[in-house]
């Protein structure tokens, strides 16, 4: 067995999606966890997945986890497993909607010192977590590289405080453009950007959706503009940021370079948007691959900060 060098950190979820449209896929495989390992396994290496599952998590959904993760950072627990409507707007906005009384612990569980999570050293971890889990996690991971994608619940005005809290803890903080606009009321990318990095955050991924990523670190004077990948079709924009933080991770673990690491997210993000759900390991991938990294190379601008 090769050890396990990367982990996503985050929940798992029975995803019924509803598009603008109408139109809607039931029951697959979500949770921002499990898209972040996707996108950690679209860019090569094998996560493991660290969160909390129902104990009735259909059997197909658990051999579809153990297909391409290690899931011995896995828990299990007696409440229903967690499930959820993720209902989009044109613009890309997801309302959430769960369809379960009890959801808190599949946000929480397991936490940074339970003795049952296998992992010892890891190179890197992506952290799907409310702020106040961040310091515990680097505790826990003192020498990997950790991106940490704020939970969206949490990213309102009132949260600013306890999201400062987070910062030092984070090697990588990756929020989404609607998220950070609504907790710091700043609605312009580039001015978020210079805020992420005012406030101490020392590499700033900024996801926009359709209009790709704004990437900066510390003492930079320029952010990269990086590019979506174009694509004919997007089938499902879910968990298409959670891919992208995953991506992320392995090329800034892996080049050091974090506007290499902004095209790895692109990359893997791509393959995310043209599959309903969390997807299997498309068999071309490499090729595929190569060629979607170059594409998101090609497009990079910088952007005086
Ligand atoms: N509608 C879209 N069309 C093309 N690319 C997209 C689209 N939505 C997302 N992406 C790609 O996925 C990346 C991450 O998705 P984003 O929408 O920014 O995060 P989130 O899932 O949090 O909304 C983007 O930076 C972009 O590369
Ligand atoms: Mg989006």
């Amino acid at each position: 067995m090769t050890p396990t060098d990367y982990l996503a950190i985050g929940s798992i979820i029975i995803d019924d999606i509803v598009y603008p449209d109408g139109r809607a896929s039931m029951g697959v495989l979500g949770g921002g966890g499990c898209h972040a390992a996707y996108g950690i396994a679209l860019a090569g290496q094998r996560p493991g997945l660290v969160g909390l599952v129902g104990e009735d998590l259909p059997p197909d959904i658990r051999a579809r986890l153990d297909a391409d993760f290690d899931t011995t950072g896995l828990t299990s627990t007696h409440h229903p497993q967690i499930r959820g409507w993720q209902i989009f707007e044109w613009n890309g906005v997801r309302n959430e909607i769960f369809r379960v009384d009890v959801i808190e612990p599949f946000m929480v569980h397991p936490l940074a010192d339970d003795p049952g999570i296998p992992f010892q050293a890891v190179r890197g971890l992506t952290l799907l977590r409310e702020a106040r889990f961040v310091e515990s996690w680097r505790r826990r991971f003192p020498d990997a590289a950790l991106l940490w994608e704020p939970t969206r619940a949490f990213m309102l005005k009132a949260d600013r405080e306890a999201f400062l809290n987070g910062i030092p803890h984070a090697d990588i903080v990756s929020p989404n453009l609607h998220e950070a606009a609504t907790m710091t009321g700043i609605d312009d990318a580039l001015e978020i950007v210079r805020r992420l990095l005012e406030d101490g955050v020392k590499t700033a991924a900024l996801r926009m959706g359709d209009r790709g990523s704004l990437v900066a670190k510390q003492g930079d004077s320029q952010a990269h503009l990086i590019p979506a990948v174009a694509l004919d079709v997007v089938a499902d924009q879910t968990g298409a940021g959670n891919t992208y933080c995953g991506g992320f991770l392995v090329g800034y673990v892996q080049t050091g370079d974090v506007v290499e690491a902004g095209c790895y997210g692109a990359a893997a993000a791509s393959f995310a948007l043209e599959h309903v759900g969390c997807a299997r390991i498309p068999a071309d991938l490499q090729t595929k691959w190569r060629q979607r990294l170059a594409q998101a190379q090609r497009g990079v601008r910088p952007v005086p900060l």
